[in-house]
């Protein structure tokens, strides 16, 4: 005797059960989505205040000779604190052989204009294509200008963050920074 065969697509078609079950569960899915992202949008920092994000360092235990590394927006920061023989280096070194000319008083100038050449502050990603320099911890080879180095392709960089060697087309990036007092560095 034959067996009454459940027409397709009916209740008992397990794959018609199946794509409604998914169906509704996405649906259910794309409404919650659809509720929480206007609430999630409000929490979004504006690109404007990211942009205008800003970090406040103590540098007081920083010894001379000494480099710390901190995040900003995203990217390392390099904050040395030179000693004087690596100041009276990139002192010396005249504008003429600098590939991106730039004295070193001009890289140690705080927005309100005020010189403090014992700090270097920078960001520490290689204008070649985005590495982060070796140099900045202690044990790590410096290059051959002292500064910092680069080992995906060899640009080296000297006491001033500025390259003198290899294939990054500029300087270290300095960001905009001010002191609001002998210890304290506003960045961004
Ligand atoms: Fe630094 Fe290429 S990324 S040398």
């Amino acid at each position: 005797m034959a067996t009454p065969s459940i027409p397709a697509g009916g209740h008992g078609d397990p794959t018609r059960r199946d794509f409604l079950m998914v169906a509704t569960g996405a649906l259910a899915g794309v409404g919650a989505v659809a509720t929480a992202w206007p609430f999630i949008n409000n929490l979004n920092p504006a690109a404007d205040t990211l942009a205008l994000a800003s970090i406040e360092v103590n540098v007081q235990p920083i010894q001379v000779g000494q480099a710390i590394t901190v995040s900003w927006r995203g990217q390392p920061l390099f904050i040395r604190h030179r000693t004087p023989e690596e100041i009276k280096e990139a002192e010396a070194v005249p504008l003429s052989e600098l590939r991106d000319p730039q004295t070193d008083n001009a890289r140690c100038t705080d927005t309100a204009k005020k010189v403090r050449p014992e700090w270097l502050i920078q960001v520490g990603v290689c204008t070649h294509l985005g590495c982060v320099p070796l140099g900045n911890k202690p044990g790590q080879p410096k290059g051959p200008f002292g500064g910092w180095f680069c080992p995906c392709h060899g640009s080296a960089y000297d006491t001033s963050g500025r390259i003198r060697q290899g294939p990054a087309p500029r300087n270290l990036a300095i960001p905009p920074y001010l002191f609001t007092s002998d210890t304290l560095v506003k960045i961004g």
